[in-house]
């Protein structure tokens, strides 16, 4: 007979407890336990009572196990099989997370298409009827092209009814939208909940484990930015990725945190046209389009978005502080980055901050976590303070310590041929203390030890 026992989960972090507590011991949220119900069949009593993937699992030497790279299927949109480490891995599953309204939907509906003419998909929705997704397919279309006849489509939201069809229906590719929407009649909690969404996700790998399908989840993000209530998801998949970017801008990033098969930090950017995410295969070109050259307070980064180097436009402001306290107001880098930059810049440069309000931002709505665009940032704070334009053939790479030094950041390599690629002609770097790579040629190198120098050189009006 099946036992029952109730349980208490965080909803935030998914934290279990054996009995109620106001205060989760482990994110310290209030009220986040809600009692579950669960009924757990009872373990076979046979020889063995540890289950494996398959039911039952047997050691074998390691060079007897089949595969010498995983299984791929070709992916034809390029910058997603990029972040994905080059294709689709057959029996994995992957999570794709994100605000609502940034793209996910469009982008698995895209891929599907993509992928029928080759595969049988099977597309599930919780979140929308099959009129609509026909009706976003059906725009999403490029002229000329027929919907294929091996994607199927159906609203579903019972997990198990789910496994039934992918029974019946033996599809080679699986999307869930959303993992949110989806739910076990088994536990009692309601669908969207740390314990739904995670049992769900446990049952679909051991599906894709089983029967070599691969399944892609697509899950929102919420508020605390972690997907289903912080976490819970991660370890269950083999793949991590996030689509990212300002919902009122056209550049999304789609970002692999984790990656079972391939490189993580990766990204591949799209840009968000009428019909449909567009792949940007240039991603530095299009940053810097809109440039305005010889403006004071627009400088150039080279940031390391995985193993791709992306140039991208940070501009600074300074303006006189109205009332009170100074405001440091970043946009796509981090606060406490700009507060240690105006800092140094105060107090090694002798920059008269203190009653300026600093603003930066950095163009096309994408997040630059790296210390490497220190020297880009305060270069850019700097030509505004005083007005005098950065040279516009210039890019800055480097890391601001706090004595006023810089440092060299990895990879310097990758990032002054990408320069190089896009027509820049001179580079301002820390100096190099370890012999590494030579420099690529074609692109004038200034090393400079410190802030200083390297404002010095990046602030010179270059002469005609
Ligand atoms: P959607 O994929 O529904 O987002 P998610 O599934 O992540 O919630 O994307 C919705 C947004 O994308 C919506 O604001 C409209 C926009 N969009 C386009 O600009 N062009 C298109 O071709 C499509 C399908 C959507
Ligand atoms: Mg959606």
């Amino acid at each position: 007979m099946a036992k029952t026992h109730t349980r208490y989960v965080c909803q935030q972090c998914g934290r279990v407890v054996a009995s109620y507590m106001g205060k989760c011991p482990q994110c310290s949220s209030f009220n986040s336990m809600v009692e579950e119900v669960i009924h757990e069949e009872p373990v076979n009593k046979g020889s063995s009572n540890v289950r494996g993937l398959s039911g039952r699992s047997v050691p074998r030497p390691i060079d007897e196990v089949g595969g010498d790279a995983e299984d791929r299927v070709h992916l034809p949109i390029g910058e997603f099989s990029r972040v994905l480490g080059g294709g689709i891995v057959l029996g994995s599953i992957v999570l794709i997370g994100g605000d609502p309204g940034i793209g996910k939907s469009t982008l698995m509906l895209q891929m599907a298409m993509e992928m029928a003419n080759t595969q049988r998909v099977l597309y599930v929705s919780g979140e929308e009827s099959e009129r609509q997704i026909k009706m976003r397919a059906v725009r999403l279309l490029s002229d000329k092209k027929e919907l294929p006849k091996n994607l199927l489509l159906v609203t579903e939201t019972n997990l198990e009814v789910i496994l039934n069809h992918v029974h019946e229906l033996k599809p080679d590719l699986l999307i869930i939208d959303s993992i949110q929407t989806v739910y076990l009649s088994a536990l009692d909690s309601s669908a969207g909940s740390v314990s739904q969404v995670r049992e769900c996700a446990s049952h679909l790998r051991e599906l894709a484990k089983s029967s070599g399908v691969s399944v892609f989840l697509i899950g929102h993000v919420t508020k605390e930015g972690a997907i289903a209530g912080p976490r819970v998801l991660e370890h269950i998949v083999d793949t991590v990725l996030y689509l990212e970017g300002d919902r009122f801008q056209a550049y999304r990033l789609l970002r692999s945190v984790k990656n079972r098969f391939g490189a993580t930090a990766e990204v591949g950017v799209f840009e968000m046209r009428e019909g449909g995410l567009v792949e940007v295969t240039n991603p530095s070109e299009a940053f810097l389009a809109e440039r305005l050259v010889n403006a004071a307070g627009s400088t150039i980064a080279v940031t390391m978005e995985g193993t791709r180097p992306i140039l991208v436009e940070i501009q600074g402001l300074t303006s006189p502080t109205q009332f009170g306290n100074a405001r440091r107001t970043p946009n796509g880098i981090d606060f406490n980055r700009l507060l240690l930059i105006s800092a140094v810049l105060t107090r090694r440069v002798g920059l008269k901050l203190s009653e300026q309000d600093v603003f930066v931002n950095v163009v096309g709505g994408i997040q630059i976590d790296e210390p490497a665009a220190d020297l880009a940032i305060a270069a850019a704070i700097t030509s505004s303070w005083k007005d005098i334009p950065v040279r516009a053939e210039a890019v800055l790479i480097g890391e601001i310590g706090l004595a006023g030094e810089l440092r060299m950041p990895g990879q310097m390599v990758a990032r002054l041929r990408e320069a190089q690629k896009l027509g820049f002609k001179t580079a301002i770097v820390p100096k190099a203390i370890r012999q590494g790579e030579p420099y690529p040629k074609g692109i004038e190198i200034i090393e400079v030890r410190s802030l200083d120098q390297a404002l010095n050189a990046a602030l010179k009006k270059s002469e005609k």
